[in-house]
Protein backbone atom coordinates (compact mmCIF):
# COMPACT_ATOMS: atom_id res chain seq x y z
CA UNK A 1 0.00 0.00 0.00
CA UNK A 2 0.99 3.39 -0.75
CA UNK A 3 0.39 6.34 1.29
CA UNK A 4 0.50 9.78 -0.52
CA UNK A 5 2.38 12.59 0.85
CA UNK A 6 0.11 14.88 0.30
CA UNK A 7 -2.41 13.64 2.19
CA UNK A 8 0.55 12.92 4.87
CA UNK A 9 1.49 17.02 4.46
CA UNK A 10 -2.04 18.11 4.47
CA UNK A 11 -2.93 17.33 7.98
CA UNK A 12 0.28 18.29 9.68
CA UNK A 13 2.78 15.43 9.66
CA UNK A 14 5.40 14.37 7.78
CA UNK A 15 7.04 10.85 8.45
CA UNK A 16 10.15 9.70 10.65
CA UNK A 17 12.14 6.68 8.42
CA UNK A 18 15.57 6.32 9.30
CA UNK A 19 17.12 4.84 6.22
CA UNK A 20 14.14 5.49 4.69
CA UNK A 21 13.16 1.70 5.52
CA UNK A 22 9.24 2.19 4.11
CA UNK A 23 9.52 5.88 1.84
CA UNK A 24 9.98 5.70 -1.72
CA UNK A 25 11.70 8.95 -3.03
CA UNK A 26 10.49 8.70 -6.63
CA UNK A 27 8.40 6.94 -9.50
CA UNK A 28 11.15 4.57 -11.69
CA UNK A 29 10.60 2.14 -14.45
CA UNK A 30 14.42 0.52 -14.71
CA UNK A 31 14.19 -2.12 -12.31
CA UNK A 32 12.02 -4.03 -10.36
CA UNK A 33 13.08 -5.73 -6.69
CA UNK A 34 10.92 -8.43 -4.78
CA UNK A 35 12.92 -8.61 -2.12
CA UNK A 36 10.69 -11.41 -0.65
CA UNK A 37 10.89 -13.49 -3.84
CA UNK A 38 14.37 -12.80 -4.90
CA UNK A 39 13.92 -11.65 -7.77
CA UNK A 40 15.33 -8.95 -9.71
CA UNK A 41 13.89 -7.52 -13.39
CA UNK A 42 15.64 -4.76 -15.63
CA UNK A 43 12.93 -3.25 -17.53
CA UNK A 44 10.88 -6.51 -16.78
CA UNK A 45 14.11 -9.20 -18.03
CA UNK A 46 15.14 -11.22 -15.54
CA UNK A 47 18.57 -11.41 -14.10
CA UNK A 48 19.16 -14.84 -14.49
CA UNK A 49 18.23 -14.10 -18.40
CA UNK A 50 20.39 -11.04 -19.08
CA UNK A 51 23.45 -12.55 -17.13
CA UNK A 52 23.04 -15.88 -19.09
CA UNK A 53 21.79 -14.32 -22.72
CA UNK A 54 22.84 -10.53 -22.81
CA UNK A 55 25.75 -8.73 -22.75
CA UNK A 56 26.99 -5.85 -20.59
CA UNK A 57 26.53 -3.06 -23.23
CA UNK A 58 23.50 -4.70 -24.26
CA UNK A 59 21.71 -4.41 -20.80
CA UNK A 60 23.05 -0.70 -20.65
CA UNK A 61 21.28 -0.06 -23.80
CA UNK A 62 18.45 -1.60 -21.97
CA UNK A 63 18.39 0.29 -19.19
CA UNK A 64 19.25 3.70 -20.52
CA UNK A 65 16.26 3.24 -23.46
CA UNK A 66 13.62 0.97 -22.02
CA UNK A 67 13.99 -1.73 -24.77
CA UNK A 68 16.67 -4.11 -26.07
CA UNK A 69 18.45 -3.15 -29.29
CA UNK A 70 17.52 -5.05 -32.45
CA UNK A 71 20.55 -5.87 -34.41
CA UNK A 72 21.25 -2.63 -35.99
CA UNK A 73 20.53 -0.62 -32.97
CA UNK A 74 23.05 -3.01 -30.90
CA UNK A 75 25.98 -2.00 -33.46
CA UNK A 76 25.20 1.33 -33.48
CA UNK A 77 25.98 1.33 -29.57
CA UNK A 78 28.70 -0.61 -29.61
CA UNK A 79 29.91 1.70 -32.22
CA UNK A 80 29.38 4.76 -30.29
CA UNK A 81 30.43 3.96 -27.01
CA UNK A 82 33.66 2.75 -28.64
CA UNK A 83 33.90 5.78 -30.19
CA UNK A 84 34.29 7.53 -26.68
CA UNK A 85 36.48 5.33 -25.29
CA UNK A 86 39.61 7.91 -24.79
CA UNK A 87 39.92 10.37 -22.08
CA UNK A 88 41.08 13.89 -22.49
CA UNK A 89 44.93 13.45 -22.51
CA UNK A 90 45.01 16.35 -19.74
CA UNK A 91 43.30 14.09 -17.32
CA UNK A 92 46.20 12.12 -16.73
CA UNK A 93 47.74 15.11 -14.70
CA UNK A 94 44.83 14.60 -12.01
CA UNK A 95 45.89 11.12 -11.79
CA UNK A 96 49.58 12.50 -11.18
CA UNK A 97 48.53 14.35 -8.53
CA UNK A 98 47.81 11.36 -6.65
CA UNK A 99 50.11 9.20 -4.42
CA UNK A 100 50.82 6.04 -5.47
CA UNK A 101 49.43 4.24 -3.13
CA UNK A 102 45.99 6.36 -3.07
CA UNK A 103 42.98 4.20 -3.08
CA UNK A 104 41.46 3.59 -6.67
CA UNK A 105 38.50 4.75 -4.97
CA UNK A 106 39.81 7.70 -4.06
CA UNK A 107 41.32 8.93 -7.15
CA UNK A 108 37.88 7.82 -8.75
CA UNK A 109 36.10 10.14 -6.72
CA UNK A 110 38.21 12.56 -8.25
CA UNK A 111 38.74 11.78 -11.63
CA UNK A 112 34.97 11.23 -12.62
CA UNK A 113 33.92 14.95 -11.18
CA UNK A 114 36.78 16.28 -13.11
CA UNK A 115 35.00 15.36 -16.13
CA UNK A 116 33.36 18.39 -15.91
CA UNK A 117 35.99 20.61 -16.14
CA UNK A 118 36.53 19.12 -19.72
CA UNK A 119 33.77 18.36 -21.54
CA UNK A 120 31.66 21.55 -21.25
CA UNK A 121 29.46 20.27 -24.28
CA UNK A 122 27.96 17.96 -22.15
CA UNK A 123 26.71 20.14 -18.84
CA UNK A 124 23.37 21.31 -19.68
CA UNK A 125 20.74 19.24 -18.17
CA UNK A 126 17.75 20.82 -19.55
CA UNK A 127 19.17 19.91 -23.12
CA UNK A 128 18.31 16.20 -23.72
CA UNK A 129 21.55 15.85 -26.75
CA UNK A 130 24.06 17.26 -23.39
CA UNK A 131 22.44 14.07 -21.27
CA UNK A 132 22.65 11.93 -24.00
CA UNK A 133 26.69 12.52 -24.85
CA UNK A 134 27.18 13.25 -21.42
CA UNK A 135 25.59 8.97 -20.75
CA UNK A 136 27.55 7.83 -23.02
CA UNK A 137 30.90 9.17 -22.30
CA UNK A 138 30.54 8.41 -18.68
CA UNK A 139 29.85 4.70 -19.71
CA UNK A 140 32.60 4.69 -22.29
CA UNK A 141 35.23 6.12 -20.44
CA UNK A 142 34.66 4.49 -17.22
CA UNK A 143 37.03 1.53 -17.95
CA UNK A 144 39.59 3.71 -19.25
CA UNK A 145 39.54 5.32 -15.98
CA UNK A 146 39.48 2.39 -13.83
CA UNK A 147 42.03 0.90 -15.46
CA UNK A 148 44.35 4.26 -15.26
CA UNK A 149 43.39 4.07 -11.90
CA UNK A 150 45.37 1.09 -11.20
CA UNK A 151 47.96 1.46 -13.40
CA UNK A 152 49.07 4.74 -11.81
CA UNK A 153 48.72 2.43 -8.47
CA UNK A 154 51.50 0.41 -9.80
CA UNK A 155 53.64 2.84 -11.51
CA UNK A 156 53.30 1.25 -15.46
CA UNK A 157 52.33 3.45 -18.01
CA UNK A 158 48.60 3.78 -19.20
CA UNK A 159 47.30 1.90 -21.82
CA UNK A 160 45.48 3.86 -24.48
CA UNK A 161 41.98 1.98 -25.03
CA UNK A 162 41.73 -1.18 -28.24
CA UNK A 163 38.60 -0.36 -29.98
CA UNK A 164 39.11 -3.40 -31.71
CA UNK A 165 37.85 -5.38 -28.72
CA UNK A 166 35.02 -6.22 -26.64
CA UNK A 167 34.36 -3.35 -23.65
CA UNK A 168 35.23 -6.29 -21.10
CA UNK A 169 37.87 -7.42 -23.51
CA UNK A 170 39.42 -3.59 -23.76
CA UNK A 171 39.06 -3.13 -20.15
CA UNK A 172 41.20 -6.16 -19.42
CA UNK A 173 43.66 -5.55 -21.73
CA UNK A 174 44.06 -1.89 -20.38
CA UNK A 175 44.20 -3.14 -16.93
CA UNK A 176 47.34 -6.01 -17.88
CA UNK A 177 48.71 -4.69 -21.23
CA UNK A 178 52.41 -2.79 -20.86
CA UNK A 179 53.72 -1.13 -23.84
CA UNK A 180 56.33 -4.05 -23.96
CA UNK A 181 53.49 -7.28 -24.00
CA UNK A 182 50.21 -7.54 -24.83
CA UNK A 183 47.27 -8.86 -22.65
CA UNK A 184 46.15 -12.21 -24.73
CA UNK A 185 42.60 -11.95 -23.14
CA UNK A 186 41.18 -15.39 -22.34
CA UNK A 187 37.95 -15.64 -23.36
CA UNK A 188 36.44 -17.14 -20.34
CA UNK A 189 38.02 -14.19 -18.21
CA UNK A 190 36.49 -11.97 -20.51
CA UNK A 191 33.46 -13.23 -20.38
CA UNK A 192 33.22 -13.72 -16.59
CA UNK A 193 34.32 -9.69 -16.34
CA UNK A 194 31.13 -8.77 -18.88
CA UNK A 195 28.42 -11.13 -16.78
CA UNK A 196 30.24 -9.34 -13.29
CA UNK A 197 28.94 -5.75 -15.08
CA UNK A 198 25.92 -7.18 -15.96
CA UNK A 199 25.07 -8.18 -12.41
CA UNK A 200 25.80 -5.03 -10.92
CA UNK A 201 24.75 -2.53 -13.88
CA UNK A 202 21.38 -1.29 -11.48
CA UNK A 203 19.34 -2.38 -8.38
CA UNK A 204 16.83 0.68 -8.14
CA UNK A 205 17.21 2.93 -4.80
CA UNK A 206 20.03 1.73 -3.48
CA UNK A 207 22.47 4.19 -1.38
CA UNK A 208 24.81 5.26 -4.23
CA UNK A 209 21.81 5.98 -6.84
CA UNK A 210 19.86 7.84 -4.24
CA UNK A 211 22.88 9.74 -3.89
CA UNK A 212 23.25 10.13 -7.83
CA UNK A 213 19.45 11.29 -7.61
CA UNK A 214 19.28 13.51 -4.67
CA UNK A 215 22.54 15.02 -6.25
CA UNK A 216 21.04 15.10 -9.61
CA UNK A 217 17.75 16.94 -7.99
CA UNK A 218 19.75 19.88 -7.72
CA UNK A 219 20.42 20.71 -10.87
CA UNK A 220 24.51 19.94 -10.65
CA UNK A 221 25.73 18.44 -13.43
CA UNK A 222 26.18 14.60 -14.85
CA UNK A 223 29.89 14.19 -13.93
CA UNK A 224 29.75 15.31 -10.63
CA UNK A 225 26.21 13.50 -10.12
CA UNK A 226 27.96 9.81 -10.83
CA UNK A 227 30.95 11.15 -8.93
CA UNK A 228 28.73 11.36 -5.82
CA UNK A 229 27.58 7.65 -6.36
CA UNK A 230 31.09 6.75 -6.52
CA UNK A 231 31.64 8.12 -3.02
CA UNK A 232 28.56 6.58 -1.75
CA UNK A 233 29.40 3.04 -3.04
CA UNK A 234 32.70 3.10 -1.44
CA UNK A 235 31.41 2.56 1.82
CA UNK A 236 31.64 -1.33 3.23
CA UNK A 237 27.93 -1.62 4.01
CA UNK A 238 27.40 -1.37 0.41
CA UNK A 239 30.31 -1.82 -2.70
CA UNK A 240 33.20 -1.24 -0.35
CA UNK A 241 32.07 -5.37 0.86
CA UNK A 242 33.33 -7.18 -1.76
CA UNK A 243 36.82 -5.77 -0.90
CA UNK A 244 35.37 -6.28 2.75
CA UNK A 245 34.88 -9.92 1.96
CA UNK A 246 38.11 -10.63 0.96
CA UNK A 247 40.03 -8.51 3.79
CA UNK A 248 37.88 -10.79 6.42
CA UNK A 249 38.45 -14.48 5.13
CA UNK A 250 42.10 -12.95 5.07
CA UNK A 251 41.73 -12.55 8.65
CA UNK A 252 39.81 -15.51 9.32
CA UNK A 253 42.34 -17.36 7.60
CA UNK A 254 42.12 -20.94 8.18
CA UNK A 255 38.87 -23.25 8.57
CA UNK A 256 39.61 -23.74 12.34
CA UNK A 257 38.74 -20.36 13.25
CA UNK A 258 35.03 -20.45 11.70
CA UNK A 259 33.86 -20.91 14.83
CA UNK A 260 35.38 -18.84 16.87
CA UNK A 261 34.54 -16.06 13.80
CA UNK A 262 30.90 -16.83 14.11
CA UNK A 263 30.87 -16.24 17.38
CA UNK A 264 32.10 -12.72 17.35
CA UNK A 265 29.67 -11.63 14.60
CA UNK A 266 27.23 -12.80 16.89
CA UNK A 267 28.10 -11.46 19.74
CA UNK A 268 26.20 -7.55 20.43
CA UNK A 269 28.83 -6.32 22.26
CA UNK A 270 31.23 -7.15 18.98
CA UNK A 271 31.33 -4.84 15.65
CA UNK A 272 32.06 -7.65 13.33
CA UNK A 273 29.37 -8.55 10.31
CA UNK A 274 29.96 -11.19 8.46
CA UNK A 275 30.71 -9.22 4.94
CA UNK A 276 28.61 -10.26 1.71
CA UNK A 277 25.75 -11.51 3.67
CA UNK A 278 22.42 -9.40 4.54
CA UNK A 279 20.84 -7.16 2.52
CA UNK A 280 18.11 -4.23 3.42
CA UNK A 281 15.84 -5.46 0.61
CA UNK A 282 16.38 -9.23 -0.31
CA UNK A 283 15.24 -11.13 2.45
CA UNK A 284 16.01 -14.70 0.23
CA UNK A 285 19.21 -15.18 -2.19
CA UNK A 286 20.00 -12.68 -3.76
CA UNK A 287 19.29 -13.62 -7.22
CA UNK A 288 22.87 -11.75 -8.46
CA UNK A 289 24.44 -14.20 -5.85
CA UNK A 290 23.46 -17.42 -7.43
CA UNK A 291 24.52 -16.33 -10.71
CA UNK A 292 27.64 -15.23 -9.17
CA UNK A 293 27.69 -18.65 -7.26
CA UNK A 294 27.91 -20.60 -10.62
CA UNK A 295 29.96 -18.18 -12.47
CA UNK A 296 32.53 -18.26 -9.87
CA UNK A 297 32.60 -22.34 -9.60
CA UNK A 298 33.15 -21.62 -13.97
CA UNK A 299 35.94 -19.78 -13.62
CA UNK A 300 37.82 -21.39 -11.13
CA UNK A 301 36.82 -24.95 -12.88
CA UNK A 302 37.83 -23.41 -16.03
CA UNK A 303 41.19 -21.64 -15.06
CA UNK A 304 41.93 -25.36 -12.63
CA UNK A 305 42.49 -23.13 -9.76
CA UNK A 306 42.27 -24.78 -6.33
CA UNK A 307 41.79 -21.01 -4.01
CA UNK A 308 41.71 -22.02 0.03
CA UNK A 309 39.86 -18.81 0.32
CA UNK A 310 37.38 -20.20 -2.15
CA UNK A 311 36.93 -23.19 0.25
CA UNK A 312 36.93 -21.70 3.42
CA UNK A 313 34.17 -19.04 1.55
CA UNK A 314 32.05 -22.13 0.83
CA UNK A 315 32.55 -23.85 4.57
CA UNK A 316 31.96 -20.08 5.53
CA UNK A 317 28.37 -20.00 3.90
CA UNK A 318 27.11 -23.48 4.53
CA UNK A 319 27.75 -23.01 8.71
CA UNK A 320 25.65 -19.41 8.05
CA UNK A 321 23.09 -20.37 5.78
CA UNK A 322 22.42 -23.13 8.76
CA UNK A 323 23.10 -21.11 11.57
CA UNK A 324 19.67 -20.11 13.51
CA UNK A 325 21.24 -16.42 14.20
CA UNK A 326 21.35 -15.73 9.97
CA UNK A 327 18.16 -17.99 9.49
CA UNK A 328 15.74 -16.25 11.96
CA UNK A 329 17.48 -12.56 10.84
CA UNK A 330 16.81 -13.93 7.09
CA UNK A 331 20.59 -13.15 5.68
CA UNK A 332 21.66 -14.67 2.71
CA UNK A 333 24.79 -14.17 0.73
CA UNK A 334 24.45 -11.44 -1.11
CA UNK A 335 26.30 -10.16 -4.80
CA UNK A 336 29.54 -9.20 -3.15
CA UNK A 337 29.85 -12.63 -1.66
CA UNK A 338 31.21 -14.48 -4.37
CA UNK A 339 32.65 -11.52 -6.67
CA UNK A 340 35.19 -10.94 -5.40
CA UNK A 341 36.63 -14.29 -5.53
CA UNK A 342 36.07 -14.13 -9.15
CA UNK A 343 37.98 -11.36 -9.42
CA UNK A 344 41.10 -12.74 -7.45
CA UNK A 345 40.32 -15.51 -9.89
CA UNK A 346 40.92 -13.53 -12.74
CA UNK A 347 43.81 -11.24 -11.03
CA UNK A 348 42.39 -7.74 -10.59
CA UNK A 349 43.51 -6.68 -6.90
CA UNK A 350 41.35 -5.95 -4.29
CA UNK A 351 41.84 -2.51 -4.31
CA UNK A 352 40.52 -2.32 -7.29
CA UNK A 353 36.94 -4.52 -6.63
CA UNK A 354 35.04 -1.63 -5.22
CA UNK A 355 36.15 0.35 -8.69
CA UNK A 356 34.96 -2.66 -10.69
CA UNK A 357 31.79 -2.18 -9.22
CA UNK A 358 31.50 1.15 -9.77
CA UNK A 359 32.06 0.72 -13.33
CA UNK A 360 29.56 -2.05 -13.73
CA UNK A 361 26.79 0.12 -11.78
CA UNK A 362 27.66 3.34 -13.81
CA UNK A 363 24.73 2.45 -16.32
CA UNK A 364 22.31 1.86 -13.77
CA UNK A 365 23.22 5.56 -11.84
CA UNK A 366 22.85 7.16 -15.35
CA UNK A 367 19.53 5.45 -16.47
CA UNK A 368 18.26 6.59 -13.08
CA UNK A 369 19.17 10.42 -13.62
CA UNK A 370 18.08 10.23 -17.31
CA UNK A 371 15.09 9.28 -16.06
CA UNK A 372 14.73 11.98 -13.03
CA UNK A 373 15.37 14.69 -15.77
CA UNK A 374 13.03 13.29 -18.15
CA UNK A 375 9.76 14.23 -16.52
CA UNK A 376 9.89 17.23 -13.44
CA UNK A 377 11.23 16.10 -10.16
CA UNK A 378 11.45 18.06 -6.97
CA UNK A 379 14.35 19.10 -5.04
CA UNK A 380 15.80 15.82 -3.01
CA UNK A 381 15.45 17.74 1.26
CA UNK A 382 14.74 15.17 3.65
CA UNK A 383 13.24 16.76 6.47
CA UNK A 384 14.04 15.60 10.25
CA UNK A 385 13.02 14.63 13.63
CA UNK A 386 14.42 17.65 15.60
CA UNK A 387 15.98 16.47 19.05
CA UNK A 388 18.18 19.41 20.41
CA UNK A 389 17.86 22.17 22.87
CA UNK A 390 14.68 24.49 22.67
CA UNK A 391 15.55 28.06 22.12
CA UNK A 392 17.50 29.57 24.84
CA UNK A 393 19.21 33.18 25.11
CA UNK A 394 22.95 33.85 23.96
CA UNK A 395 25.51 34.01 26.51
CA UNK A 396 28.39 36.14 26.12
CA UNK A 397 31.79 34.24 26.60
CA UNK A 398 32.66 35.60 30.30
CA UNK A 399 29.61 34.73 31.53
CA UNK A 400 30.08 30.56 30.20
N1 LIG B 1 26.38 -10.00 9.75
C1 LIG B 1 25.82 -10.20 10.96
N2 LIG B 1 24.62 -9.71 11.33
C2 LIG B 1 23.96 -8.97 10.44
C3 LIG B 1 24.48 -8.73 9.14
C4 LIG B 1 25.74 -9.26 8.81
N3 LIG B 1 26.27 -9.07 7.60
N4 LIG B 1 23.61 -7.96 8.45
C5 LIG B 1 22.58 -7.73 9.28
N5 LIG B 1 22.79 -8.35 10.46
C6 LIG B 1 21.87 -8.41 11.62
C7 LIG B 1 21.84 -7.06 12.37
O1 LIG B 1 22.81 -7.01 13.40
C8 LIG B 1 20.44 -7.07 12.89
O2 LIG B 1 20.40 -7.93 14.00
P1 LIG B 1 19.39 -7.62 15.26
O3 LIG B 1 18.00 -7.78 14.68
O4 LIG B 1 19.75 -8.62 16.27
O5 LIG B 1 19.68 -6.20 15.67
C9 LIG B 1 19.63 -7.75 11.78
O6 LIG B 1 20.57 -8.61 11.11
C10 LIG B 1 19.00 -6.79 10.78
O7 LIG B 1 20.05 -6.01 10.24
P2 LIG B 1 19.93 -4.48 9.84
O8 LIG B 1 21.21 -3.81 10.25
O9 LIG B 1 18.65 -3.90 10.33
O10 LIG B 1 19.85 -4.60 8.29
P3 LIG B 1 19.99 -3.41 7.25
O11 LIG B 1 18.96 -3.63 6.22
O12 LIG B 1 19.97 -2.08 7.94
O13 LIG B 1 21.46 -3.60 6.66
C11 LIG B 1 23.23 -4.29 5.27
C12 LIG B 1 21.70 -4.19 5.45
C13 LIG B 1 23.86 -2.90 5.47
C14 LIG B 1 23.53 -4.75 3.87
C15 LIG B 1 23.78 -5.29 6.32
O14 LIG B 1 23.19 -6.56 6.14
C16 LIG B 1 25.31 -5.40 6.25
O15 LIG B 1 26.00 -4.55 6.80
N6 LIG B 1 25.83 -6.45 5.57
C17 LIG B 1 27.27 -6.62 5.46
C18 LIG B 1 27.85 -5.68 4.42
C19 LIG B 1 27.48 -6.09 3.01
O16 LIG B 1 27.64 -7.23 2.61
N7 LIG B 1 27.02 -5.11 2.24
C20 LIG B 1 26.65 -5.31 0.85
C21 LIG B 1 25.19 -5.05 0.66
S1 LIG B 1 24.71 -5.46 -0.97
C22 LIG B 1 25.38 -4.28 -1.97
O17 LIG B 1 25.57 -3.15 -1.65
C23 LIG B 1 25.74 -4.77 -3.26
Amino acid sequence: DVIDVKDVLSNGYFTYDPGFMATSACESKITFIDGDKGILLHRGYPIDQLAEQSDYLETCYLLLNGELPNAEQKVAFEKLITNHTMVHEQLQFFYRGFRRDAHPMAVMCGVVGALSAFYHDSLDINNPEHRHIAAIRLIAKMPTMAAMSYKYSMGQPFMYPRNDLSYSENFLHMMFATPCEEYKVNPIIAKAMDRIFVLHADHEQNASTSTVRLTGSTGANPYACIAAGIAALWGPSHGGANEAVLKMLDEIGDVSNLDNFIARVKDKNDSTKLMGFGHRVYKNFDPRAKVMKQTCDEVLTALGINDPQLELAMKLEEIALNDEYFVKRKLYPNVDFYSGIILKAIGIPTSMFTVIFALGRTPGWIAHWLEMHSASYKIGRPRQLYTGSVQRDFVPVDKR
